[in-house]
């Protein structure tokens, strides 16, 4: 059936019947620059079952695809691996045209879904080990409290070794590719950090016990299916992304800074070009993140993994600069671990905002930098000269961290 939307076939009778978001540039604060999609799968078993739904506005999108393959009110089973509405959105809209006989969801997703849609209080609550009958095949169910919200849960084809991850796995990344090998591994790798460090870092402990929980069942995958981004279907596509969530969860410090900072008048910017260049002079892979040109998403995904984070921002009003503020309220909230933290910035008269900085990236459990370093107005030469050595000071300091002899030098 010719209807705009087509299924596409993930594997024998299982189907991506989701939504591609093209527009979509702010998720919740997150900057998606690539846009998104919202992945629901069918899988046309004796009890044909939908697993997740879409954003709201997305509702025809999926149903149209879902049509192109089966008429949607054949859809016995809706399985809700996660209640967020970007999954759930159009939950309430499916229940009242295809009139399910069942929706399944972990226990605290029946309680999530029954909080966001009040006349959702028919949710059949599945355990972790549960299995359930769709005929001629089965779904088994593992619960992942917290990552990212209390209500996840995997759902697992067994002896298809399929898994429906929810976000796990997941990416913003919208495009007319379904499948991880269509892409350019640089672009994969990008996203799928960024959203790990943007979604599931202050969770790293918990992804490291689920990846071990994994192992241990003696799990294996032929498909990963998460809600966002590409579906993971050979065997070094799914190698590759269990081994960066593993690496990722660690947060083990590397030989790199990351320089973030705004401005008012330029001298907080040319402070912070200083600095970044001692840093490289030292032997540290800078990034560097003005934050009138990157967001403060940009900034969580340079972090992750990074030895350093150096903060710049000019006094304002006795405070810390708008922008700056941001930021920090942000990465705190992330929780990242393993880093040093130091400031800097020029000031007029009073000066108060490296100061705060200091005291939130120590709210952070930063390693202190020893030092900080503030000028009044304008950097001169000799300002200059001594943010380059600050610069080379955090060097040595990160080198340390990082386990490399500052002499070794080289990037990395
Ligand atoms: Fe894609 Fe946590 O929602």
């Amino acid at each position: 059936m010719m209807n705009g939307f087509t299924a596409v076939p993930v594997a024998k009778d299982v189907f991506w019947v989701g939504a591609i978001d093209l527009n979509v540039r702010n998720f919740h604060g997150y900057s998606t620059d690539r846009g998104t999609t919202y992945n629901a799968y069918l899988i046309l078993a004796e009890k044909p079952t939908l697993i997740d739904t879409v954003k709201a506005p997305f509702l025809r999108e999926m149903l149209n695809r879902i049509a192109s393959v089966i008429n949607p009110d054949r859809i016995e089973y809706v399985i809700s691996n996660h209640s967020e509405m970007d999954h759930s959105g159009c939950l309430p809209q499916v229940m009242d045209l295809v009139k399910p006989d069942k929706v399944f969801a972990s226990v605290m997703g029946r309680k999530t879904l029954a909080a966001h849609f009040p006349f959702m209080s028919s949710v059949t609550a599945v355990r972790d080990g549960d299995r359930i009958s769709l005929g001629d095949r089965e779904v088994s169910f593992m619960e992942t409290r917290m990552l990212h919200w209390p209500d996840s849960m995997f759902s697992y084809l067994p002896a298809e070794r399929i898994l429906f991850s929810h976000d796990a796995f997941g990416m913003h990344l919208a495009s007319m590719e379904r499948f991880a090998d269509e892409f350019d591994t640089v672009v994969l790798s990008y996203e799928a950090k960024k959203y790990f460090a943007n979604i599931l870092l202050p969770y790293s402990n918990l992804v490291t016990a689920l990846l071990g929980r994994v192992k241990e069942a003696g799990m294996e995958f032929s498909i990963i299916a998460p809600d966002h981004g590409p579906v993971w279907r050979t065997e070094s596509d799914i190698r590759r992304i269990l081994g960066l969530w593993e690496t990722w969860a660690h947060q083990k410090p590397s030989c790199k800074a990351v320089v973030t900072y705004d401005t008012m008048w330029g001298s907080t910017d040319l402070m912070a070009r200083a600095v970044a260049d001692g840093l490289a002079s030292g032997g540290i892979t800078v990034e560097v993140l003005p934050l009138r040109a990157f967001s403060r998403s940009d900034v969580a995904t340079a972090l992750l993994g990074a030895g350093a984070l150096i903060v710049g921002s000019p006094t304002l009003n006795n405070g810390i600069f708008p922008t700056v503020a941001d930021v920090l309220a942000y990465l705190k909230g992330l929780r990242p671990k393993n880093f040093i933290g130091a400031a800097f910035g020029s000031y007029g008269w009073s000066g108060e905002a490296v100061g705060l900085i200091e005291r939130i990236l120590g709210e952070m459990d930063a390693k202190p930098a020893g030092d900080r370093m503030r000028l009044q107005y304008v950097p001169d030469a000799e300002g200059c000269a001594k943010c380059g050595e600050f610069g080379e000071m955090l060097a040595k300091k990160i080198s340390e961290l990082c386990g490399r002899a500052p002499s070794e030098g080289g990037n990395e």
